[in-house]
């Protein structure tokens, strides 16, 4: 039993400090990466996709040494990774667990499935005002055109 409790938790090491972003969808961890501007990230950050989880059958983990966000800073990943848990870590124990919540404004990380959207010809940021946090409604800033469900595509 102990045995297996540290083959466990050998997959992606304890941190100890810092925040872990668990129950990602697979598919989504390099989007939250991205989202989150830690490609360049230069404390320890650890990664796992497509680990086995009961709640989701395969999840992956961010763990990001050092860093604690602010909440307008992670929320934006809620509509990548509405699923995730984020878990605040000090000198190796949990203090905090939280849902990420879906904010009020996307900017910058949705497209605009308005082929005739000017942030499809310009090289300028989306903005969205959320109108529907369940379903995921997304209303354009620029061209006031709503995305929604199977348009909704990332950039
Ligand atoms: N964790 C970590 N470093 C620590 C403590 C915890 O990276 N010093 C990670 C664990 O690997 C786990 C998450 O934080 O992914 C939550 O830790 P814990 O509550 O101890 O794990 P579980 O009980 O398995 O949580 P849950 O059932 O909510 O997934
Ligand atoms: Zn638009």
């Amino acid at each position: 039993m102990e045995k297996e409790i540290l083959r466990k938790e050998l997959k992606v090491s304890a941190i100890e400090n810092g925040t872990v972003i668990d129950h990602i969808p697979s598919g989504s961890v390099f989007q939250v990466i991205k989202i989150l501007d830690l490609a360049g990230y230069e404390n320890q950050l650890l990664l796992a996709t497509n680990l086995d989880s009961r709640k989701m059958g395969k999840k992956g983990i961010i763990k990001v040494s050092n860093k604690f966000f602010k909440s307008h800073e992670i929320n934006k990943i809620a509509l990548v990774a509405p699923s995730a848990t984020l878990i605040l870590i000090k000198n190796y124990e949990v203090i905090e667990k939280k849902k990420v919540e879906v904010p009020n404004i996307a900017e910058n990380i949705v497209k605009c499935f308005n082929p005739n959207c000017i942030t499809n010809s310009e090289e300028i940021s989306t903005r969205f005002t959320v109108i529907d946090k369940k379903e995921l409604k997304l209303k354009c800033h620029y061209c006031e055109k709503i995305t929604a469900g199977e348009n909704v595509s990332f950039r």
